[in-house]
C-alpha cells in the first residue's frame, strides 16, 4: 500500500515536471516568435506604407482570396447579373467602356461582359503585377490601361467618358468615399452605371460590431487600412446620381463572421 502511495506521488511529481518544463518551452517560443517576428513585423506594418502596401497585396492574394473563393464568386456573380440586368437593352452601347476602381489583382475580371474596353486604377503599385498575370487568361476583355492613382482624384480621366465604373470591397479600404464618389460622377457618361459590393458592418447594436471593433486595429494592420465596420451605403444615398438601387445581401455562413454583411447595388448617373 505505502509503495502504490509512493509510486502513484512519484508519477505525480513527475508530471508536474513534465507540465512545467513544457509551459516554459511554449511560453518561451511564444515569447521568442513575438519579439523576433511579431515586434518586427508590426512595426514594419506601422510605420512603413511601403512594407503595408506590398504586405496586403501578398497576403491578399495569397491567402484572403484562397479562403474565401467559393462564397465570394457567388456574391461577384450576383453583382455583375444586376449589370448585365441594366444593360439588357442597351446593346448599341458596346463596346462598353467600364472603369474599374481598386482593381486589385483582378477578381472580377471573368465577370466582365465581352467586347468590353477595360480601363483599371488602384492605388497600390504592388498589385500590377498580380493584376497583368490575371488579365492575360481573360482574351475576352480589351484591355487599354492600367492608372496607379487614388481614386479621389482621378487626374486624366476624362469627364464623361465611362458607361460603367465598378468597384468591389473597395470603400472598406478607401480614405475618402464621398471624394471617390463625386468622382465615379464626373467621369461617368449620362446615364452611365456605378456598380458597386462591399462587405460592411453590423447593425448598431449587434455583438458583431462589437467584435468588429475590437479587431479593426489589427484587421487594418494587415489589410492596408480596411476597416470592417465601414458601410459607404448613405454616402452613395447622397451622392447626387439620379437612382440607386441597393440588394442587400448576407449571405456568408459563420466561419466568415467578421465579413458577414455584404452591400451590393447599382446607381446611375
Ligand atoms: C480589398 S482590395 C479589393 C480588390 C478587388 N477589387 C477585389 O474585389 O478583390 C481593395 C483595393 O482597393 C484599393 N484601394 C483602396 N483605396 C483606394 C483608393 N482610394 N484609390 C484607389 N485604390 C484604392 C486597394 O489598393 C486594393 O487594391
Amino acid at each position: 500500500m505505502t509503495n502504490n502511495i509512493k509510486s502513484y506521488l512519484e508519477t505525480e511529481r513527475m508530471n508536474a515536471v513534465f507540465f512545467s518544463i513544457l509551459y516554459i518551452c511554449i511560453g518561451f517560443i511564444w515569447w521568442l516568435i513575438a519579439l523576433t517576428v511579431g515586434l518586427p513585423l508590426t512595426l514594419l506594418l506601422m510605420l512603413s506604407d511601403k512594407f503595408r502596401s506590398s504586405f496586403f497585396t501578398w497576403v491578399y492574394v495569397n491567402i484572403a482570396v484562397p479562403l474565401q473563393r467559393r462564397e465570394v464568386y457567388v456574391i461577384r456573380n450576383k453583382v455583375f447579373q444586376i449589370l448585365k440586368d441594366s444593360l439588357v437593352n442597351k446593346n448599341s452601347l458596346l463596346p462598353l467602356e467600364i472603369l474599374e476602381i481598386g482593381v486589385g489583382h483582378g477578381p472580377n475580371l471573368k465577370f466582365y461582359p465581352e467586347k468590353c474596353n477595360l480601363t483599371v486604377l488602384d492605388k497600390n503599385k504592388y498589385f500590377e503585377k498580380e493584376f497583368t498575370k490575371n488579365k492575360n487568361k481573360y482574351p475576352q476583355v480589351s484591355y487599354q490601361k492600367t492608372v496607379i492613382q487614388p481614386a479621389e482624384c482621378m487626374k486624366g480621366v476624362e469627364d464623361n467618358s465611362f458607361d460603367v465604373v465598378v468597384s468591389t470591397f473597395f470603400h472598406c479600404s478607401c480614405d475618402d468615399s464621398a471624394a471617390v464618389l463625386r468622382e465615379v460622377k464626373r467621369v461617368l457618361k449620362p446615364g452611365g452605371k456605378y456598380l458597386f459590393l462591399d462587405h460592411t458592418g453590423f447593425p448598431e447594436g449587434d455583438i458583431g460590431l462589437f467584435i468588429q471593433r475590437f479587431f479593426n486595429p489589427l484587421w487594418s494592420l494587415i489589410f492596408d487600412g480596411c476597416y470592417l465596420d465601414k458601410n459607404p451605403s448613405k454616402q452613395i444615398k447622397e451622392a447626387g446620381f439620379s437612382d440607386v438601387q441597393f440588394l442587400k445581401h448576407i449571405s456568408l455562413n459563420f466561419r466568415r463572421y467578421l465579413l458577414r454583411h455584404q452591400v451590393l447595388g447599382i446607381a446611375t448617373k
